[in-house]
């Protein structure tokens, strides 16, 4: 299969009319898009991503009024964080439509809803004239794309048009918050931080994931995020034992530079490390790299998503 780049909103909305999946931008990472009524297109998304049949996918909007599409009933926390939050880089949980498929929601009762706020995005969607399934647009197991090129890489050949757009502004995936009871539930942490819901909200709730492995968003049990190097935290990078390694065969993303290693990135914030990350991680691996010092983070704002990414990709959790 010949992969179509284009720049075009409504050139890529004809793929997802047709029943083709299109690889597209949104501000957290890019997706992998099919048509949400369309269950042979849907069942395409799992099969080229490599995707677990029970890790169910998020539905994108283009306006909060195709909503009603989705679910049976909406409930207080949701429409307070859609009066507050969207279009943005958060995911709400609602009971699902019974017309939506079971391939979309894994056979759960309930589905997953985003609008984002990249205005490319929305364009697409609403050319599209439908709600838009979407998993990140990576292979399952590698980290999520953040750029066109990462889609074109890990997809080319197999997608059958990709939407270009810029680099990701945020560069981590969506806030995932569970709207279906009393409190609103964090099932995965993002950009929209807990303190950012805690404005709004007098609780809010955080979902460990149980030892037995078996998370309520059930993508959290994967490993994720990662490159094919070897991920090491360090608080600092005064601890990469730079006497007894190649240092060519090493990077360090954080705060600082490191000058004598193969590939280092600074990065001034936490949002600008956040950002970054999952490219960092894919240039590390195009050159080789076999282990990449990645400097920890506070657990404040951002920081708690972040940290997040980086233990799983550690192969912490
Ligand atoms: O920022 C994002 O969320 C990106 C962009 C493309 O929107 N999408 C994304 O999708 O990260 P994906 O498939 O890589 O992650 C979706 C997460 C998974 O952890 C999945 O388990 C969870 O959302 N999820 C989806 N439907 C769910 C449901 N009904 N209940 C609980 N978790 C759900
Ligand atoms: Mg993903």
């Amino acid at each position: 299969m010949k992969t179509k780049i284009t720049h075009s909103e409504k050139v890529a909305a004809t793929f997802i009319k047709n029943g083709k999946l299109v690889g597209f931008p949104t501000e957290t990472v890019y997706g992998l898009g099919a048509n949400v009524f369309d269950e042979d297109a849907v069942k395409k998304i799992f099969k080229i991503k490599n995707r677990p049949a029970d890790n169910p996918l998020i539905v994108h909007i283009s306006d909060v009024s195709q909503i009603n599409l989705l679910i049976q009933k909406m409930t207080p926390i949701a429409k307070k964080i859609i009066e507050n939050f969207f279009p943005g880089p958060i995911t709400i949980i609602l009971k699902k439509n019974l017309i939506i498929s079971d391939l979309v929601t894994a056979g759960l009762d309930t589905i997953a809803i985003r609008m984002p706020s990249d205005i490319s995005t929305r364009k697409f969607i609403e050319y599209c004239g439908t709600p838009v399934a979407a998993p990140s647009a990576n292979i399952s197991g590698s980290p999520s794309p953040t750029s066109w090129k990462h889609v074109n890489a890990d997809l080319n050949g197999k997608v059958d048009c990709i939407l270009w757009g810029k680099n990701s502004e945020h560069g981590i995936e969506s806030t995932v918050v569970d709207c279906t009871g009393k409190f609103p539930k964090i099932l995965r942490p993002g950009s929209v931080s807990i303190k950012d819901l805690e404005k709004i909200f007098s609780k809010v709730e955080m979902e460990k994931i149980p030892k037995n492995g078996i998370a309520k968003s059930p993508g959290m049990k994967y490993k994720h995020y990662s490159p094919e190097a070897e991920i090491i935290l360090v608080k600092s990078p005064s601890e990469i034992p730079l006497e007894s390694i190649s240092t060519t065969k090493i990077g360090f993303i954080g705060f600082e530079i490191v000058r004598r290693i193969a590939k280092s990135k600074r990065v001034s914030t936490k949002e600008n490390y956040a950002k970054h990350l999952f490219d960092f991680f894919r240039k590390c691996d195009e050159i080789g790299i076999e282990k990449i010092y990645c400097q920890k983070v506070d657990m404040e704002g951002i920081g708690l998503a972040l940290m997040n990414r980086l233990s799983k990709a550690a192969g912490k959790n």
